[in-house]
């Protein structure tokens, strides 16, 4: 199954999928990294992994159609099959999702439909929730709607710091999108055969 990642930032997500052995022997490729912030740190870790990076400004764009449309012009020699979003930080437009129509994937710390948007972990933090999350879903043209695919919880402990939390929910993130993306492989794989 041939992907790209999306990616703006750190990229921990990103990483926990490329390096993968279990992902690339059930037949994951990731073909591209497309980015949309040419300093992110993510850039390096796919240097490192020797994966393709494509790094797409919006700023150098008229608008976000033609933002999109660049990157799709990208992904279709590639023949990519899915997109996963992974700390990708625009709202995905109907350009790309009428391209790509169930088959952009994301991925959020928190349990939504709570603490959609921005600093999901900071605000179940601040509010003392004792139970907070991940979801990974389909995309839709909402912020962090779209059909859910998989929810795990993170419980609070007692003596955590927002970081320690923090720490807990990407190693669960890491956990939870591989098998996501395990799931989806072997469930191509049966309709292939
Ligand atoms: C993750 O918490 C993900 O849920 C959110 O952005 C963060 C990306 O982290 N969408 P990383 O760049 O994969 O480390």
């Amino acid at each position: 199954m041939r992907v790209a990642i999306f990616a703006s930032g750190s990229g921990s997500n990103f990483e926990a999928i490329a390096r993968s052995k279990e992902l690339s022997e059930a037949g994951l490729e990731i073909e591209l990294l497309v980015c949309d912030q040419k300093d992110a740190q993510v850039i390096k870790r796919a240097q490192k992994l020797k994966i393709p990076v494509f790094i797409n400004q919006l700023t150098d764009f008229p608008d976000r159609g033609t933002y999109e449309q660049a990157i799709i012009e990208k992904l279709k020699p590639l023949k990519i099959e899915y997109i996963l979003l992974a700390g990708y930080m625009r709202v995905v437009t109907e350009v790309l999702l009428s391209e790509y129509t169930n088959r952009i994937i994301n991925i959020h710390p928190s349990l939504l439909p709570k603490y959609s948007g921005l600093d999901a972990i900071k605000r179940a933090y601040e509010a003392n929730d004792e139970v907070t999350g991940v979801t990974i879903h389909y995309i839709d043209e909402g912020v962090d709607t779209g059909p859910i695919i998989k929810q795990s919880k993170v419980i609070r402990l007692k003596s955590d710091t927002e970081s320690n939390l923090e720490d807990r929910i990407h190693q669960t993130e890491h956990q939870m999108y591989r098998q996501v993306v395990l799931d989806l492989l072997n469930k191509n794989n049966g309709v292939v055969e």
